[in-house]
């Protein structure tokens, strides 16, 4: 038996969905966009909703309408997926990286406040070049879908006077609260700008996919207008008898708009939403229940915090076991279990390091983790048989390899 590493869910109600969305004539950005957006925002409890064709697109125009410019330098993580940094450096901007939590593997805080304290200082921070304008922009991940230290975030905004982007492209849905007994607080609304991805693996897909949310009338209309070629007005009505042929180009735009055929498809995914949730959900408990007592450090949803469950990412106790990550992942791989690793940090990857003379050692806490990490299958409609076959697998690899 061979289990993937994700498997999309769609039904008929996502294929009839598409149907008439092919059926109705209009493909691209249009009617069924416009109800992603509506629904999406209420969804989430945000004021707007930008659809657009990739979570990618949204932190590019996230980034473009708060004004990042040439040589500033805007703080990412680097246990973080490409995508984060890389629309930093779109803007020939400087990504200043930060360490992440041992725990949750989203950015930590204190690294957060320790960058921006010797940046502020005039202090050196490892792959900072000189001449860097002092951060004014975080951008955040939610690891796998745990929502990190939302709280500490928006008090560093505030201490530091930056804007908050949130990469929530693994949490739809998810969210937090104050403390255990607060009231929750949904990812969505919560930031200036907080940017999701429905790429094929993700809680809700669209295939290519993201959505950009915001309360901030001004950011919402910049991001809107420069998702579309910076063409003012509704442009994508110009073909409608609502619409007019005229518009006019205010600003060099990007092309990052969604359309109606995904925008059809993510409908039928918000509406299932719930579900899909809670078949990860399920997922998720029947895999700690079983991988309890191994040399597996497992996720878990703290009380103030609720996990999307996109990812489930354990972290082997190597020192427990005679054989590495590599060795375990290919063993997995040779006994049919699709899998992956979230991921090497990026101040590692050539790219980063060489550009920004970059050591392992910079950012210890990524460093020492990610030998360690490996991402194990989950996905709604997940078969029981398939669940025992990753379970038992994992298991019989493990005990068999304890030193
Ligand atoms: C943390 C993170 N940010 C951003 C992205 C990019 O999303 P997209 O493929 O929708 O551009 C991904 C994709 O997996 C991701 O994992």
């Amino acid at each position: 038996m061979t289990v993937p590493f994700f498997r999309p869910s769609i039904t008929e109600l996502e294929i009839e969905e598409v149907l008439a969305s092919l059926r109705s004539g209009w493909l691209t950005t249009g009617p069924r966009v416009k109800e992603f957006e509506r629904r999406f925002a209420e969804t989430v409890g945000a004021k707007h909703a930008i659809a657009l064709n990739s979570c990618t697109a949204a932190l590019h125009l996230a980034l473009e309408a708060v004004g990042v410019g040439r040589g500033d330098g805007v703080l990412v993580p680097t246990m973080t997926f490409a995508a984060t940094a890389e629309v930093v450096r779109y803007f020939d901007a400087v990504p200043i990286f930060v360490d992440c939590d041992p725990v949750t593997l989203c950015p930590d805080p204190t690294s957060i406040r320790a960058a921006l304290e010797a940046l502020n200082a005039g202090r050196t921070w490892p792959g900072v070049p000189p001449g860097t304008k002092p951060p004014r922009v975080l951008v955040t991940m939610h690891y796998g879908g745990l929502v990190g230290a939302m709280g500490e975030y928006r008090r560093l905004a505030d201490d530091f006077n930056l804007q908050l982007i949130e990469d929530a492209a693994h949490t739809m849905p998810a969210a937090f609260r104050a403390d255990a007994t607060a009231p929750w607080e949904a990812v969505g609304g919560a930031s200036l700008v907080t940017c999701f991805s429905f790429y094929a693996n993700k809680c809700i897909t669209t295939g290519e996919g993201g959505m950009a949310t915001t309360n901030d009338d001004a950011v919402a209309a910049r991001m809107r207008l420069m998702s579309l070629h910076g063409m003012d007005r509704d442009a994508w009505k110009r073909y409608t008898d609502q619409g007019s042929w005229y518009y006019e180009v205010v600003a060099p735009g990007f092309k990052y708009n969604m359309t109606d055929v995904a925008a059809a498809l993510g409908l039928a995914q918000l509406g299932r939403h719930q579900t899909l949730w809670a078949e990860r959900r399920q997922v998720a408990g029947r895999l700690t229940a079983a991988l309890a007592d191994l040399p597996l450090e497992l996720p878990f949803e703290p009380p103030d915090r609720q996990h999307s469950w996109h990812l489930y990412s354990v972290k082997l106790r190597l020192n427990e076991l005679r054989i590495g990550r590599d060795q375990f992942l290919d063993a997995l791989k040779a006994r049919g279990i699709a899998h992956s690793v979230h991921w090497q940090p990026l101040h590692m990857m050539p790219y980063y390091r060489e550009r920004y003379a970059l050591r392992a050692e910079d950012f210890p806490v990524a460093a020492s983790l990610w030998p360690r990490l490996a991402s194990l299958p989950i996905f709604a409609g997940m078969t029981t048989d398939e669940l025992a076959e990753v379970t038992s697998t994992v298991a019989a690899l493990l005990r068999a390899n304890l030193r």
